[in-house]
């Protein structure tokens, strides 16, 4: 089902956040939807924790509080994506059902008293979810406020994995249905390691804690279980909102930053008409640099389409070591550089900051200090502008290089028992994006399964497990003329997780002109030097060397010292189609920069080796017009001497933009006054 967005409050671009009524008194809800209309909000994500208020107890129901709030949002024009408010079910529930509480690793259960206290593997949570959103979608099936759907939240944010009996039930079951037979199941397990041979399915237990490491395949196997666990309760209540309301739109969100990978989404995408997604940035080198990655992935997921910044921060977020606020115009620029990577939407959570519970240190759209704030100010600010950018609506994000970017494979690569612990999934990913991203150059985060063969260079960074699927799409891409990437501790491992023997990269090998024999990674803190082809110093590196040969490759830069002194760090090969490039180690960031723009100067990427530090620069484009965002992160001015056009920001004209310290502009190129 394509998305209507006429459907979500007007011409602009949809705009808007949480809404929890019910931790008001009623009174303000008149005064809440008021200031909504001053804000230009579009749309609110209603109810998400209101299944206690819904269900107060087992067979009562209490619809009123939530008809009189969809009548007000109804009457004053602002549309509503109801959740199913399945995410966290009452105290009565857990205390009726306590075999529905997650267990630990330990088997100690998780109580209830905060939220997502339900195991995923539960059919008495599935009933009881399933029972309540028929309720909600009988009552608001033709409710002029329901724009869409919003089921659960954050799926497996707090919840998964779960260790209890029933997952373990469950476990043995999808185990039987994925290998058939124990002996299958032995073998991709590799159980004749440790005496861990099964006899029969019986004899299998989740990855409890054990005594010492546990089996790697077992572990990989039970994250893929829990993702798909999650993705069944999805999946129940999906059933039971197209039943009764086939012809509204349902999606749920995921988090797309680095920090939570819970779930393997690339699995979930086809079951959603819309991808939303919540964007936190986490206090590090550069959060910027994170929300363009995480925003770059969730288009990736929606396959280029268009998606819903569902939930990100006006402000401060209330669950890191200390939570700095945001400086002025750091919402607008966080907004507006999530716009330029695709979302059609954005949102908050939430509209009003709580007074009480966990959350109350938590930003809001209105914060504590009520409207007479410069966070109400920047948000009404915004809602204006959201409200200039509807022409943007379905326009797609023109980008040249593409980014594997693989669930499972981060799954086995942080497990323990490695060469170092210092080499992360994603790590490497953000690294290379940023360093993109610093050049110009806007890259699409995608699913393994992606079509790679559109274009110009496909950077495969640290796919460490690789599934032969994968393998088999990066060659086509390359033998179909795409410049490829790949980074260190890639292509090690089968879908089981075994090794991929003759030399590593075992998947890669031919494809890069290398072998390497042995990984010599680094310390914590240690730093190699590098040189260029003629013995010229050229930058530093961290983490990992390994030895490694150029069997039909050239060295293009060269450790000085270190463990693997005079073998190649970076190599090239030039195939009969393009050429392929292997980054086996992690780079200082401007030898990196320096590295990355000559690779996309050969694989025909235009990138700007000049491009001011801060600046990011983003293209959208339909079949009539293209715009160009311009996001200034720095202090310091940036000039666009030769951009043409209008500005939708400022709505002025463009002939040269000169964009000051942290501003914004969004540039209609093809056209002038509107
Ligand atoms: C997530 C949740 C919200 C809220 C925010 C706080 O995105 O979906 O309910 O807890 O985090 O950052
Ligand atoms: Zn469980």
């Amino acid at each position: 089902m394509s998305i209507d967005w006429s459907n979500f409050g007007g011409p602009g671009l949809a705009f808007g956040g949480d809404y929890n009524p019910e931790q008001w008194d009623r009174d303000i809800w008149p005064h809440d939807i008021e200031l909504m209309r001053d804000a230009g909000v579009t749309f609110v994500s209603l109810a998400i924790f209101g299944w206690a208020t819904v269900q107060p107890s087992p067979d009562r129901w209490c619809f009123d509080w939530l008809d009189e709030i969809m009548d007000l949002l109804a009457g004053g024009g602002i549309a509503v994506a109801l959740a199913t408010a399945t995410a966290s079910p009452p105290p009565w529930f857990s205390h009726a059902h306590p075999e529905t509480l997650p267990c630990d690793a330990d088997m100690v259960r998780r109580w209830p008293g905060s939220r997502q206290a339900w195991c995923p593997s539960s059919e008495v949570f599935k009933r009881a979810a399933t029972t309540l959103v028929e309720h909600l979608a009988e009552r608001y099936a033709s409710h002029p406020a329901l724009a869409m759907w919003h089921v659960s939240n954050e799926y497996g944010c707090h919840n998964s994995p779960c260790f209890c009996d029933v997952c373990a039930d469950h476990f043995r079951a999808w185990l039987e249905r994925r290998y058939g037979a124990i002996g299958r199941l032995n073998d991709a397990w590799g159980t004749n390691f440790w005496s861990q041979r099964y006899n029969e399915f019986a004899e299998i237990l989740p990855p409890r804690r054990t005594p010492a490491q546990a089996n790697p395949t077992q572990l990989l196997d039970y994250r893929r279980f829990c993702s798909d666990a999650l993705l069944d309760q999805y999946l129940a209540e999906l059933a039971v909102l197209r039943r009764l309301t086939p012809g509204i739109p349902v999606t749920t969100n995921y988090i797309t930053v680095d920090f939570y990978r819970t779930v393997d989404y690339k699995r979930w995408t086809s079951h959603q008409d819309l991808v939303s997604t919540d964007h936190y940035a986490m206090v590090r080198s550069d959060p910027d640099a994170e929300l363009s990655f995480g925003a770059d992935l969730a288009r990736g997921l929606a396959r280029g389409g268009p998606w819903l910044l569902m939930e990100h921060a006006t402000s401060a977020v209330n669950w890191q070591h200390v939570n700095p606020s945001k400086a002025p115009g750091e919402m607008l620029r966080h907004s507006i550089a999530n716009v330029a990577r695709g979302a059609d939407g954005v949102g908050f959570f939430q509209w009003r900051a709580s007074r009480a519970g966990a959350e109350k240190y938590h930003s809001a759209m209105v914060p504590h200090a009520g409207t007479d704030s410069r966070v109400w100010r920047e948000v009404t600010e915004l809602g204006a502008i959201m409200k200039r950018l509807g022409e943007l609506r379905g326009s797609r994000v023109v980008a040249e290089v593409a980014m594997v970017w693989d669930y499972e494979a981060g799954w086995a690569c942080d497990q323990d028992s490695h060469p170092s612990s210092l080499v992360r999934y994603g790590d490497d990913a953000h690294h290379i994006h940023a360093g993109l991203r610093s050049l110009g150059v806007t890259v699409d985060v995608v699913p393994p399964d992606t079509d790679l063969t559109a274009y110009r260079l496909v950077v495969v960074p640290t796919l460490y497990l690789a599934a032969d699927q994968t393998v088999a799409n990066v060659y086509e891409a390359a033998h179909a003329g795409v410049d490829v990437v790949v980074t260190f501790f890639s292509g090690i491992t089968d879908e089981n997780d075994h090794i991929r023997l003759g030399g590593y990269p075992g998947a890669f090998r031919e494809l890069l002109g290398i072998r390497v024999e042995e990984f010599c990674p680094l310390l914590d803190g240690e730093l190699v030097e590098l040189v260029g082809p003629g013995g010229d110093p050229a930058g530093t590196a961290t983490v990992w060397t390994e030895d490694l040969t150029c069997v039909d490759a050239d060295p293009i830069l060269t450790y000085k010292n270190g463990p693997v002194a005079g073998r190649a760090a970076a190599t090239r090969r030039e195939t009969a189609t393009g050429r392929t490039w292997y980054l086996g180690t992690r780079l200082d960031s401007d030898t990196l920069r320096r590295l990355l723009a000559s690779i996309c100067d050969q694989a025909g990427v235009r990138s700007d080796a000049n491009h001011p530090v801060g600046l990011e620069v983003v293209r959208r484009s339909n079949a009539t017009s293209s715009w160009l965002f311009v996001i200034n992160h720095a202090n310091a001015e940036a000039h666009l001497p030769d951009l043409r056009g209008w500005d939708l920001i400022s709505d002025t004209a463009v002939a040269g933009l000169t964009l000051e310290g942290g501003a914004v502009a969004v540039v209609r190129e093809s056209g002038t006054n509107p």
